[in-house]
């Protein structure tokens, strides 16, 4: 049977890796470089890396403060085991990137959802993440640009983010996997960028999966402040030894070479993007906060939940996205499991076709329900 179902909710770009980085895979290969490697990667990587932090993010790491991980899940995961113990609460701003809770309750901890408002623009009140702090909380996480509200945290609030912070002695994990694909003139900013006393207690994870279009070779990197890096490296020795080597060539490149295809991506999501808000902003029933970074956009359904569709009542988002693909041929992601259950992520990491077929078909099923 023909797949007929039109995916836009991919959360991957679309476009292949670079042909300079793929060389260097394939160079890796032919020259041998197939064995282990040190197990917080090659030394030429780790340098890399430190140098990309002091230079694009002003975080100030030596090499020997970079580990490079399968991926920036891994090292979230790798800061999370370091970070937390059995019963540590982990204040999560929500909606979340789905994988954090799960990550924390891995490792003993409790998650604890803090919730930040479309009304805001998704980017969290500074009291309200104070007023969840309590003596068990020992993590904040932050992800700014944020999957899936597409928000991106100003200064000002890092700054104020930070301060709770250094008072309530948390740490801090940054995932900045997102921080090249910014829209409207957004800037990035790393909060461990901000003062030595943030920095001291901030791992940054980053990775090299939608910056470089480089999913499937898995690495991710993460800036560890103190010991942290030795206790990463401590358990990523029997975890995984260590990444992928020939990855680990191919993520010097990415590095080291040629950069064009980090804005080329940039504007072609900054195209899509406009296309997709026009469309949403189109269909009465569904509204959206504009995202100013990442490649998805959180459509509010709200308007529709309790209505039915071929006399299946619509009661939150996992059941709009299922009726969606059942009915109208259209993949996009439910919000539940992103603390979001009256919304859903639609993805523009896809070609032009597809996005314009996949929100014809939206439409007319929204039309749809709104006529039952
Ligand atoms: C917010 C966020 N962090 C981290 C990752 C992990 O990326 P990877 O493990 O491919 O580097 C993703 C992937 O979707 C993500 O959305």
């Amino acid at each position: 049977m023909t797949n007929d179902v039109v995916d836009i909710g991919k959360g991957e770009p679309d476009f292949h890796t670079p042909e300079h980085i793929k060389r260097a895979g394939h160079a890796a290969i032919d020259q041998n470089f197939t064995k282990y490697t040190p197990q917080p990667g090659i030394p030429e990587l780790r340098e890399a890396i430190a140098w990309k932090f002091e230079v694009e993010n002003g975080i100030h790491v030596s090499q020997q403060q970079v580990v490079v991980s399968c991926g920036g899940k891994h090292a979230v995961d790798n800061a999370l085991r370091v970070l937390v113990r059995p019963g540590d609460e982990v204040l999560i701003v929500s909606p979340f990137w789905f994988a954090y809770p799960e990550q924390v309750r891995l490792c003993g901890g409790v998650p604890v959802p803090v919730v930040a408002r479309e009304e805001n623009g998704y980017l969290p009140d500074p009291a309200a993440v104070r007023g969840a702090v309590t003596s068990r909380s020992r993590v904040l996480i932050i992800n700014s640009p944020n999957n899936p509200t597409g928000a991106v945290y100003p200064r000002d609030l890092l700054r104020d983010l930070a301060g709770i912070a250094v008072e309530r002695d948390l740490a801090v994990l940054a995932d900045e996997v997102y921080e090249k694909i910014l829209f409207d003139g957004a800037e990035h900013v790393s909060i461990a960028s901000l003062d030595s006393r943030i920095a001291a207690r901030t791992v940054t994870v980053n990775s090299v999966s939608k910056t470089h279009a480089m999913t499937g070779w898995r690495i991710g990197y993460a800036a560890l402040p103190g010991t942290l890096a030795d206790r990463v490296t401590a358990v990523q020795s029997v975890t995984i030894s260590a990444p992928s080597a020939i990855s680990q060539r191919a993520a010097l490149a990415a590095f080291n070479g040629d950069q064009d295809h980090v804005a080329r991506m940039a504007q072609a999501y900054a195209e899509r993007r406009r296309y997709v808000l026009e469309r949403i902003d189109r269909m009465t029933a569904l509204s959206t906060y504009p995202c100013l970074g990442t490649f998805y956009c959180l459509v509010s359904v709200s308007p529709l939940l309790g209505r039915a569709v071929n006399g299946v009542a619509i009661g939150n988002a996992d059941v709009f996205a299922e009726r969606l693909q059942r009915e109208a041929r259209v993949r996009v992601v439910s919000g539940v499991g992103f603390g979001a259950p009256k919304h859903i992520r639609i993805s523009f990491a896809v070609g032009m076709d597809t996005l314009i077929e996949g929100l014809d078909r939206l439409e007319q099923f929204v039309t749809r329900c709104v006529m039952e």
